[in-house]
């Protein structure tokens, strides 16, 4: 339904506008109300386990939402969809560094001997912190004016993003014991609009396949010459 009516109507830079607004709105109350509720006892028995749930699911939210602008703005034909993804990753990002900062802060007590050794005794610690400094990069370089001085480099970096959520996804599902219906939906996800993408992951093995081909006829037709 909603993509039918996102096929119908003209996405100007207004409706981006106000949608940017309300994802600032929302992105920022519910991190703010979330935080308020710990602080003032209203998480229930442990709000800590319940701030790394939120701020966890919420990054890797944003995260998909952001992958999948690009196939959506293709299909409906809506252009001005793109300028959302930034946003959107940006906020995936804020809520993925609450989610560490929370970790380090709330459940390590800011020891960081510590953090070390969680980081070499438990892999799926090892798989989140990988993801987290993969998004720190891509948010750190998301700038107009960085995006111009690393020219075509820059959509090589970007494409770093697909490394992250499928460390992510990993992170997700190696974190539960039991529950593991809903990370597998999530990697399903993932796993669909990375799908949408295949002629990009593609092109790049199709141009090294033929560099190789390529080589090998001028090597076997150098050596007929020399025959
Ligand atoms: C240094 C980086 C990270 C650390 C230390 C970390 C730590 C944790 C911890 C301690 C948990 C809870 C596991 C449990 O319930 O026992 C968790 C869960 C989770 N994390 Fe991370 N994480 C990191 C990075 C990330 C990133 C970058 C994302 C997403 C963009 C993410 C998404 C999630 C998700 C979705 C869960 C499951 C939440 C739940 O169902 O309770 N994590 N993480």
């Amino acid at each position: 339904m909603g993509v039918v009516v996102i096929k119908f109507v003209r996405i100007t830079p207004a409706h981006t506008f106000w949608l940017k607004v309300s994802l600032h709105i929302t992105s920022l109350s519910l991190l703010c109300v979330t935080y308020y509720q710990a602080f003032t006892d209203q998480l229930g028995a442990d709000p800590v386990k319940a701030i790394l749930h939120f701020t966890g699911i919420g990054a890797f939210n944003l995260l998909l939402l952001s992958l999948l602008i690009s196939p959506l703005a293709k299909y409906c034909r809506q252009g001005q969809l793109v300028t959302l993804r930034r946003p959107i990753g940006l906020y995936a990002f804020t809520y993925a560094a609450s989610h560490f900062s929370s970790y380090l802060l709330f459940e390590l007590q800011l020891e960081w001997p510590l953090l070390l050794s969680e980081l070499i005794k438990r892999p799926y610690i090892t798989v989140g912190f990988a993801a987290l400094l993969i998004l720190s990069l891509l948010t750190a370089t998301s700038t107009k004016s960085i995006q111009k001085r690393m020219g075509r480099t820059w959509q090589k970096t970007h494409n770093w993003v697909y490394v992250a959520s499928l460390l992510v996804a990993l992170h997700y599902l190696w974190s539960v014991k039991s529950e593991i219906i809903q990370p597998i939906i999530y990697a399903l996800v993932l796993l669909v609009l990375l799908a949408s993408r295949k002629a990009k992951f593609l092109k790049p093995i199709k141009s090294a396949l033929n560099k190789r081909a390529n080589k090998r006829t001028k090597t076997q037709q150098s050596k007929k010459k020399l025959a």
